[in-house]
């Protein structure tokens, strides 16, 4: 590992296996394309440094959830095509139209205020996506209103391009789930009525579990975020996750070394009680770095010298105990948290099912004051 910060927790993100994993993906759902998910700083592992990775690797375009996410890559110098997920507050259309982003419109009010901004300031027409709630009830407009809504943008069409057309799955990870095949067959349905005005723009309905699951929904893109990142977006996908590779490793080095005895506690409440003499070390991390705190009693483990060591009562805000038995341990030795050590790893997924979770929750966890080192694997 290169650059390890002075701080003794940190997180490394290997671009070269996130670049496998786009590679990865594009070969799957080709000839289909690919827009990466890069939003919530890139699930925590680094917005900028991620959607360079992912255009190298020949990602088509890059999605946010707001527009501070989308300014933070234009600030960057990232040009790429930015689509922008649900609606934003109106006061950040100046800014949305200014960044040339792709914003995502369900509401005809939002459409005028678009085109009134783009006028405003003389921009080239802008590019926009509709989304249509086909079931996720979230975010988008009813099927039924869709054609209308569509008459609405066309009637704009001096400022605002329709440039996509697109849904999303509430079940995808799932893929015997009913809700897959109902919202599907909406799909197909609202889009047949548009007839040839869905003929010129991007259609696109799938995450990246659909992605590998429902190839008939690959349609002209797929928007893959968490197997971007190498880890499994659900059990019931798993079998298409075995080439994946994971992209975020967390590391802490052991920052005290003690023996205690039987019948001493450990960390708030006392927990914990030893019922044997042995070896505790302490790690600089915790909960406000993302180690979350009930990760101690679902039988958390990290890695030192090669072998798992259990987490010793509650992790704290910024330190965690874990133990060691009668195993030699050094301050400054290196822990894993996530990743590789010797032949053994944790992943995300470990992580998420002892807290009944989702990967995807770890690792947007992983706060802002825990380093990330960008590492090239090969
Ligand atoms: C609309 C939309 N599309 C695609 C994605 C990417 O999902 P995933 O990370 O499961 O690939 C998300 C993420 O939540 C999303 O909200």
């Amino acid at each position: 590992m290169t650059g390890e910060p002075t701080r003794w927790a940190w997180a490394v993100v290997d671009l070269d296996a996130y670049a496998h994993n786009v590679a990865l993906l594009k070969t799957m759902v080709a000839p289909s394309g690919v827009w990466t998910v890069v939003k919530a700083d890139a699930y925590g592992h680094g917005a900028v440094p991620v959607a360079r990775a992912a255009l190298e690797a020949g990602a088509d375009g890059l999605c946010v959830a707001i527009t501070a996410e989308a300014a933070e890559l234009r600030n960057a110098g990232i040009d790429a095509p930015i689509l922008v997920f649900s609606e934003q507050p109106l006061a950040d259309i100046a800014e949305i139209v200014q960044l040339g982003l792709t914003p995502t419109v369900y509401r005809a009010d939002y459409v005028t205020a678009l085109a009134d901004e783009v006028r405003r300031v003389g921009a080239m027409p802008l590019p926009v996506h509709v989304k249509i709630d086909t079931g996720m009830h979230r975010v988008g407009v009813d099927p039924v209103e869709t054609p209308s809504l569509i008459a609405h943008i066309a009637s704009h069409d001096d400022a605002i391009r329709l440039s996509g057309l697109y849904t999303h799955f509430a079940a995808a990870d799932t893929p015997e789930h009913p809700a897959n095949r109902i919202q599907s067959e909406r799909f197909a349905k609202v889009l047949g009525e548009l007839g040839p005005l869905a003929h010129d723009v991007a259609i696109h309905a799938v995450n990246s579990a659909g992605a590998m699951s429902m190839p008939a929904e690959r349609r002209s893109f797929v928007r893959v975020g968490i197997a971007t990142y190498g880890i499994t977006p659900g059990d019931g996908v798993v079998q298409h996750c075995s080439n994946l590779m994971p992209v975020l490793s967390l590391h802490a080095r052991v920052s005290r070394v003690q023996r205690i005895v039987a019948g001493e506690g450990v960390s708030y409440g006392h927990r914990f009680v030893a019922d044997r003499s042995t070896t505790i070390a302490t790690l600089p991390i915790g909960y406000a770095d993302g180690v979350p705190r009930r990760l101690w009693s679902e039988g958390g483990e990290v890695l030192i010298g090669g072998k798992r060591r259990r987490i010793t009562g509650v992790v704290t805000m910024d330190q965690m105990m874990v133990d060691c038995g009668d195993d030699p341990v050094s301050v400054g030795d290196e822990a894993v948290l996530l990743g590789r050590q010797g032949d053994d790893r944790i992943r995300s997924e470990d992580w998420a099912r002892a807290l009944d979770t989702i990967g995807y929750e770890i690792t947007c966890g992983i706060g802002p004051r825990v380093p990330r080192v960008y590492a090239r694997s090969v």
